[in-house]
């Protein structure tokens, strides 16, 4: 039985004062017996985590990591920094990066390696666009992003952890019905069992739109093992919802 993984995803909001507040609510209403809980901050944050947040059974991560293993890559953060800050996670491919920075497959699928190397697991985000579903590629497309990351982890493949966002539901208040995700997420099931033979260890999390209101739904469907959340992360009570809903 997986047990279901709550993770937020701050994207680029967040001061050290807001954050603090924000930390205490959810250490205080964090129930271990509901499911597991992560935070995805901006790089600089990284630290203030772990000073709030180690010891509180909450773990944390980053938002993306260099291609590079290190050296003369101006403004770039290396899978063993934030190591070293204490992360667990690291989000990779989220399809902001795949819009507005041009990361490829091949380059998701290298920061997964390098994720993987340093001993962080990354969630690696697949999803099609609005106009991808329309012409009937969801299936091909989220098979393609995440066929490149198997390829490129082999034998690691049952280490990460694999979030299902379709573009058209972040941000958007429009959520994937709890059928339309859970059909997404046996087709990647079935792409990680072709793959590895202990594909029930990977955990696949829902993102886009999930809230307080729709989370008890689609955290129900069998392969839908938690919840990769944006703006409802930003706020204690929403996020805690969120958790207990699973
Ligand atoms: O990574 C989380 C995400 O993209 C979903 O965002 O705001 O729709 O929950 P949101």
């Amino acid at each position: 039985m997986r047990k279901k993984l709550i993770v937020g995803n701050w994207k680029m909001n967040g001061s050290q004062a807001a954050n603090a507040e924000l930390l205490a609510a959810l250490k205080a209403g964090f129930n271990p017996a509901q499911s597991e809980l992560a935070l995805c901050a901006p790089a600089p944050y990284l630290l203030q985590l772990q000073a709030a947040l180690q010891g509180s059974g909450i773990d944390w991560g980053a938002q993306d990591v260099s291609a590079h293993e290190g050296g003369a890559y101006t403004g770039e953060v290396s899978a063993a920094m934030l190591r070293d800050c204490g992360s667990r996670y690291v989000i990779v491919g989220h399809s902001e990066r795949r819009q507005y920075h041009g990361e490829s497959d091949d380059l998701v699928a290298l920061k997964a390696q390098r994720a993987l190397a340093a001993g962080l697991t990354p969630i690696v985000c697949v999803g099609e666009t609005l106009p991808d579903r329309e012409a009937g590629r969801t299936e091909f497309v989220v098979k393609r992003q995440l066929s490149a990351v198997i390829h490129a982890v082999g034998h690691c493949c049952s280490e990460i952890v694999v979030a299902y966002e379709p573009v058209w539901a972040i941000g958007t208040g429009l959520s994937a019905s709890a059928e339309q995700a859970q059909a997404v997420h046996a087709v990647l099931r079935a792409q990680l069992r072709a793959a590895t033979a202990q594909a029930e260890r990977n955990r696949i999390l829902y993102g886009g739109s999930m809230n307080a209101a729709n989370a008890a739904e689609l955290l129900r469907q069998p392969d839908i093992d938690g919840g990769l959340i944006g703006g409802a992360s930003l706020k204690a009570a929403s996020f805690l919802s969120i958790a207990a809903a699973s």
